[in-house]
């Protein structure tokens, strides 16, 4: 039903993230040169850190400003301050943000602090603040060990908005060491849909390591479906999957 979705394996995590940075900067500078704003989609989780240290680099040493970008996070946890360590803003700012020029008001995530009956309206204020930047211009999106892209966790329709969402025992488990026990590990979370996601007008997909083999499998070649979020990709025109080749390692050669 679906053309297959492109794979592209790499010998590192660094390579890859530099092939995805230079097509981040080239986007930035064309359409900075045509007086257009560039917007990205930010992931958390260590998988994208190789890509934020190369765009760093980029702006450090060839002079990429980012002041022309906006931005906008997948997801954050419900219930941590921002200032929270284990925030996705405090992650945002330790890894990306302090180091390059992008303007503070330019970067945008989910709040973690809000009441149950706050959640709708931020939630839809946060799609209508995608909407009026633009749309995604490019999308970076991690995978979970349930198949989940954002927060998605599995049974989360393809047609799903920006919502607040419970978290899967393995999801809280994986982030349980960072917390210091899964006790501490927040069980809610603000996730953009999967309709949103898949709305960006380019997706790269990043996964490293044997330990996300199977789910990668599972995403490129199995059905679409609701199980594995992240299988959803194989409905868009211009998603990619970059590998390196332990993430790749389940894949049929
Ligand atoms: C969290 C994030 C996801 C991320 C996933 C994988 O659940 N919300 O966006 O893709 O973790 O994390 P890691 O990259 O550390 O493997």
């Amino acid at each position: 039903m679906f053309r297959p979705i492109s794979v592209l394996v790499f010998d590192s995590p660094e390579a890859a993230c530099r092939e995805i940075a230079a097509q981040i900067a080239r986007l930035i500078r064309e359409r900075s040169a045509a007086g257009l704003a560039t917007v990205l989609g930010l992931a958390t989780g260590n998988t994208p850190l190789p890509l934020y240290q190369e765009l760093i680099r980029l702006h450090r040493e060839e002079g990429l400003s980012f002041q022309p970008v906006v931005s906008f996070n997948l997801d954050e946890y419900l219930g941590l301050d921002p200032k929270h360590p284990e925030s996705y803003r405090s992650f945002m700012r330790r890894n990306l943000f302090d180091h390059i020029d992008m303007l503070s008001e330019n970067s945008h995530l989910p709040s973690g602090m809000l009441a149950e009956e706050e959640i709708a309206a931020h939630c839809a204020a946060y799609e209508t603040k995608i909407v009026r930047a633009g749309g995604i211009d490019f999308q970076i999106l991690g995978i979970g060990r349930t198949g989940h892209i954002g927060f998605n966790e599995p049974g989360t329709p393809i047609d799903s908005r920006t919502q607040s969402i419970h978290l899967d025992e393995i999801t809280r488990q994986d982030a349980a060491p960072a917390f210091g026990g899964i006790g501490q590990v927040p069980e809610q979370a603000i996730t953009m849909g999967c309709g949103t996601i898949l709305e960006a007008r380019r997706i790269a997909l990043l996964a490293w390591g044997e330990k996300k083999a199977d789910i990668v499998r599972d995403a490129v070649k199995g059905p679409v479906t609701d199980k594995v979020s992240a299988s959803f990709l194989q409905t868009h025109p211009a998603a990619s999957f970059y590998l390196d080749r332990g993430a790749a390692s389940a894949l049929p050669a």
